[in-house]
Formats: structure tokens, sequence, C-alpha cells
């Protein structure tokens, strides 16, 4: 069990807060697409602002690569944020502008800094710069599950460098509660895994084969698992460089009488004719797989039979278009009929969850695709661990 202290344990009442919050959102001309992370750190923010605690949030947005870019700014979100607490939001477009406005700060205010990753070396973990970040408050909460995988200055050197004592907040603590429970899991624990790239999930699920009962592998990346035991794919994505870790995988969870399923037909597509195809048969040229097909969500169907836990995480075709989103839609309606504990992980699973009124399906929606999958790898994550310094700032 992964022990951090709480928010509550902390005497935050009119002290200068920072809060590390992951409010990277989708955002498309300026506009929000989907504020669930926003709303996430709401619980957190209502209990600082209920004490009078003067909040300082964090955040970084996409991936500016250390340069100011104008559309992956927080202003937007400055704003939004503003709609949901009914209160002004202040916001800090550089560091020094965020030195003068904490000193008037009022109890209750919130101010939101810019994009920290507009700084190169806010993902250096740079000493200097998280000691500057941490000058700014008295005490640091991360709220951030979803970036804690992150070893930078906002989620680790802002309490390594900065020694400022740390808590976690309400919507990390909800991750971690959930997530221990799939480290200790009551079985038969099943997973499923899709989204686009083995390559980013490769260590992860070398971990979990070590974890799970079964193993339900789907989306773009059960392509490469298919290329390995020699499927034709015609033009879908394929890794081919890491053909050889897809054998490996499978010959580990066959060792270890992991039941693997893969696809056994797949819904194929090219230029608008779409059809589904045995995957022994083969994708034929110039197609491209881009769901599960029926077949294989019946033998997904019987293997989270009698499940007492599931994971999931990442599509299991492309979903965001027509009709590529019937896999996913059905594991998500099997879901929902079962009794197991079941936690979905990563935003383009919880989108679909979404737009389908599948919620309910699920008993947990991780905000972290990335960070709830190596969070099962059993080693606490970096932004997790070194809250453990606990109230003083001390290991
Ligand atoms: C995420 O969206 O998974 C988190 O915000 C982390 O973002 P990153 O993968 O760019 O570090």
């Amino acid at each position: 069990m992964t022990m951090v202290v709480s928010v509550e344990d902390l005497p935050v009442e009119k002290r200068s807060v920072l809060v590390r919050v992951d409010y990277n959102v989708p955002l498309r001309d300026g506009r929000i697409e989907d504020d669930t992370r926003i709303r996430a750190s709401l619980q957190t923010l209502g209990y600082l602002r209920e004490r009078g605690a003067r909040t300082i949030l964090l955040s970084h947005l996409g991936r500016p690569k250390g340069k100011v870019q104008k559309d992956l700014s927080l202003r937007p979100v400055a704003r939004h944020l503003e709609g949901l607490l009914g209160e002004p939001v202040l916001f800090a477009e550089t560091l020094e502008d965020a030195e003068e406005k904490v000193k008037h700060l009022q109890p209750g205010q919130v101010l939101l800094l810019e994009n920290l990753r507009f700084h190169p070396e806010e993902e250096k973990n740079d000493p200097a710069f998280s000691r500057r970040l941490a000058s700014l408050g008295e005490i640091f909460i991360n709220d951030a599950f979803s970036v804690s995988h992150r070893a930078h200055a906002s989620t680790v050197g802002i309490v390594q460098y900065g020694g400022l004592p740390c808590a976690a907040g309400f919507s990390l603590l909800k991750e971690v509660a959930a997530l221990d429970r799939l480290l200790h899991p009551q079985r038969p624990f099943v997973a499923v895994v899709g989204g686009a790239k083995i390559s980013d999930k490769l260590e992860s699920l070398q971990a979990l084969v070590d974890r799970v009962d079964g193993l339900l592998l789907g989306g773009a990346m059960a392509n490469t698992f298919l290329l390995a035991l020699g499927y034709e794919l015609g033009d879908s994505l394929v890794e081919p460089e890491a053909r050889g870790h897809a054998w490996d995988l499978l010959q580990k969870a066959y060792a270890r009488d992991v039941r693997v399923v893969l696809p056994d037909d797949l819904v194929v597509a090219k230029a608008g004719d779409i059809r589904v195809v045995e995957a022994k048969a083969g994708v034929p040229a110039g197609y491209r797989a881009l769901d599960i097909g029926p077949k294989t969500l019946e033998a997904y169907r019987q293997a989270l039979q009698g499940a007492a836990t599931v994971f999931w995480n990442g599509p299991l075709g492309l979903v965001e278009e027509e009709p590529f989103h019937e896999g996913s839609v059905g594991l998500a309606r099997i879901l929902a009929e079962s009794s197991a504990f079941r936690v979905a992980g990563g935003g383009d699973s919880l989108a679909l969850l979404r737009r389908f009124h599948l919620t309910h399906a699920v008993d947990h929606m991780s905000l972290g695709g990335g960070a709830s999958l190596e969070y099962l790898r059993g080693d606490s994550l970096p932004g997790i661990q070194v809250l453990q310094r606990g109230k003083d700032g001390q290991p």
C-alpha cells in the first residue's frame, strides 16, 4: 500500500499552498473539449479555499519543449476554472509576474501559473528552477496523479530541492486507492490493453504479465503481436522493430499460464470499403486493421466471465472514426454487466466512455493513461515517492 500524507494532515489555514494539478486538457481553437481533469482538482481547491489558503496552481499543457508556444497557453484554462469556481482566477504569465502576484494574493484567492513546460528547466528537474517554484508558497500539494510518473521540477524537484512540507490532494489519493486494489487484486485479474503503440507500453506490459491471469490485446498495438506470429497485416499500423519484444512477451505469458487473447478477426478498411476478415486469413493488401471484430469481442466476453478485477487501458480501435469504436463500446458494455472491480485508464478510453454514456461501466476512471500503467509495475511513481518525505519535507 502506498502511504502518503493527505492535504488534510497539513496546517493549510491561511497559508500559501502550491498545488500541482494536471490541466493538460484537449484544446481546440482555445476551447476546452474535455474538462474532466480540471473538475478533478475542484475538491482540493474547495478544501483549500474554505480554509482561507492562498492557492497557487502549477501545471503543464502539451509538449512545447521548453519554448513559449501561444496555442499551449493555460490562459483559457484559467478562464474555464473561473466559471467552475464562480470566482476570479488570477493568471501569471511569467515567473516574475507570479512572484509579484503571490505577494498580493488574498486568503481564498487562486493564481494559475502559465504552462511550466515553456521553461526547459521544468522537464530537466532543474534544482534552481525547482527552488524558485518552491519559494512561491509554504506548502506543496500534488494533486496530479497523471503526471506523477514524470520526475520534473513541479512534481519532484519542488520537494527534493525546495524542501517544502508536502502532501497529496484528494484526486491523487483516490487514484492511488483504486490502483492499489489492482496491485493486490482479487483473482482472476484480467487486463485489456489497446492503444496505438506497443513500444510505449512494453515495460509496463512485461510487468502486467507477472500480475494478471488474463491479458486481452487489441488496438493497433495488437497488430505487432499478430505480425510476430507471422500474420499478414496489409497496410495496418505495425512496429516491425518491436516484433521480437512482442514474441518474448507472448512466450512469457504462456510460460506463466496467463490466458492471452489476440484478435481472431479484424475490421479492416480501404478508402471507405469496410469489411471483417479473419486474422489468420490476413489483412488484404492496401487495407488497414482499424478495430477488433465481433468474434474477438465474443472471445473477450468469455475471458472476462468470472473476472474479479479488470483493468482496461487504451482503445481497441480507431475510436474517433465511425464505425471503428464498436469494439471498444462493446467491451464497455461487457464491463457494465460485470461484477468485477473495474478500472479504466487513459484519455481516449475515458472520452469514449463519456461519449457513449458508459461511465457506469467502470468503478474508477483513472485520469492517467501512462501513469496508471507505470503505477502497476509496482514501483511508486517519482512524484508520489517524493511525497513520502511527508510533513517536514525531510526524507
Ligand atoms: C498525460 O496527459 O498523460 C499527462 O498530462 C502527462 O503528459 P506527458 O505524457 O506529456 O508527460
